[in-house]
C-alpha cells in the first residue's frame, strides 16, 4: 500500500470517527437532525440537499463541540514542537484562521519566506493567493490556511509521501477543530490527501465539488502554478476562486 492510500484511509476513518455515527448523538439531537435532513430530502433536489446536509452538519458540529479555540491551540502547540521528518529542520509552520471558518485553503508546503517569518502563504504564490481571494469577493475572515506539510523541503522540492503522511495527524486536528464546509485543496499534493493518489491532473478536477461526509472538497490549482504560467493556472483558479464565492455566499444564507 502506498503511504498516500494510507493517508486516504485514515481520512475516512477520521470521517467515520469525527463525525459520529446518529447513535454517538443524544436522542433528542438525533430526531432534530433527522427531521431537517428528511424533510429537506423530500423537498429538494439533489443539489440543495447536499447543500443544506453541509451546512447542517457543519452547524451541528460546531454546536456540538462547543468553542474549540482552546483545543486548536493547544494542537498548535504541540505541533509546533513536531520533528518527525529527518530531512525536514522545521519549524513547522503553524496555520492560520479561526474555529469555525467555512472555508479551508490546504497549500502544499512553506516556503523560504513563510519558514523565515514562521506564517503560511506569505511569499510570492501567498500575497498572489490572496489578492485574487479578495478579487473574488472572499473575506479573510472567512478563511482558515493550512499546509499539507508544516515545514519547509529542502530546495523547495515537493514533500515526500511520509512527510504528508507524518503532518496528516495536525491536518485532520485542525479540520476537526475548525469544521470548514468547504475545504480546498491547493494543486496535486493537497489534492492526493483529500481525493487520494489517483485523484487526476488539476486540469480535470479543479473546481470540482466532491462531498465526503459533512465536507465539500473543491480542488484547485496552486498560485504557484500561476506564478510559473502553467497551462490554464490562472484562469482555472480564478474561475474557481469565483465559483467558492458563490457557494460560500449560498452557504452562508
Ligand atoms: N506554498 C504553499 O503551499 N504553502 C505556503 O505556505 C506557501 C507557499
Amino acid at each position: 500500500m502506498e503511504s498516500g492510500d494510507e493517508a486516504v484511509e485514515a481520512f475516512e476513518v477520521y470521517y467515520s470517527q469525527s463525525i459520529p455515527p446518529f447513535d454517538r448523538f443524544s436522542e433528542a439531537m438525533q430526531q432534530a437532525l433527522s427531521k431537517t435532513l428528511e424533510e429537506v430530502n423530500g423537498k429538494l433536489g439533489k443539489e440543495e440537499t447536499t447543500r443544506l446536509r453541509v451546512k447542517a452538519m457543519h452547524n451541528f458540529l460546531l454546536a456540538l463541540k462547543g468553542d474549540r479555540s482552546a483545543y486548536l491551540q493547544s494542537v498548535k502547540q504541540a505541533m509546533s514542537s513536531c520533528r518527525k521528518c529527518p530531512e525536514l529542520s522545521g519549524p513547522p509552520v503553524l496555520s492560520m484562521g479561526a474555529p469555525g471558518a467555512l472555508i479551508m485553503l490546504v497549500g502544499e508546503a512553506p516556503g523560504e519566506e513563510e519558514q523565515k517569518q514562521g506564517k503560511p502563504f506569505i511569499g510570492r504564490a501567498g500575497k498572489l493567493l490572496s489578492d485574487m481571494v479578495k478579487s473574488a469577493g472572499i473575506p479573510q475572515s472567512l478563511i482558515y490556511i493550512a499546509n499539507t506539510c508544516r515545514c519547509r523541503p529542502p530546495g523547495n522540492r515537493v514533500p515526500k509521501k511520509g512527510e504528508v503522511k507524518n503532518c496528516f495527524p495536525w491536518l485532520v486536528a485542525e479540520i476537526d477543530c475548525v469544521s470548514p464546509m468547504v475545504i480546498v485543496p491547493l494543486g496535486t499534493t493537497a489534492a492526493k490527501v483529500f481525493l487520494g493518489p489517483k485523484a487526476g491532473t488539476m486540469k480535470d478536477i479543479h473546481g470540482r465539488m466532491f462531498v465526503i461526509g459533512a465536507q465539500v472538497i473543491m480542488p484547485t490549482y496552486h498560485p504557484a502554478a500561476v506564478l510559473r504560467s502553467a497551462k490554464g493556472a490562472e484562469e482555472g483558479l480564478k474561475d474557481d476562486l469565483e465559483k467558492l464565492s458563490k457557494l460560500t455566499d449560498i452557504l452562508r444564507e
